[in-house]
């Protein structure tokens, strides 16, 4: 597949790929925001609403610490101490965890 033959989507470019598919953030930035001085995830969350979409993070947080921790050198275990742990999107019947 030639990847210059549509290089531009809806989803940001080959170049700039998108992090934060429910909220539509791309790689540049969330790079821009942290050298813009947005350089922790409860910063960046606020600033970009990365994180904040359907899925609550569960699919960009991941990638979102990786770049974090690139572009600011901390170790990225320091980093992903930030990440806020959210309770399951969908209810779950009470019968589920009681067995049956
Ligand atoms: S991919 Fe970022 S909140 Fe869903």
């Amino acid at each position: 597949m030639n990847r210059h033959a549509s290089s531009v989507t809806r989803h940001g470019t080959w170049d700039d790929p998108i992090v934060c598919r429910c909220e539509e953030v791309t790689v540049s930035q969330v790079v821009r925001a942290i050298r813009e001085g947005y350089d922790t995830l409860e910063e960046l969350k606020r600033h970009l609403r990365v994180g904040m979409g359907p899925c609550q993070g569960r699919t960009c947080l991941p990638l979102l610490a990786r770049i974090l921790s690139r572009e600011t050198g901390r170790p990225l275990g320091e980093v992903m101490e930030e990440v806020s742990i959210r309770p399951p999107l969908v209810p779950v019947p009470f019968e589920l965890w009681r067995g049956r």
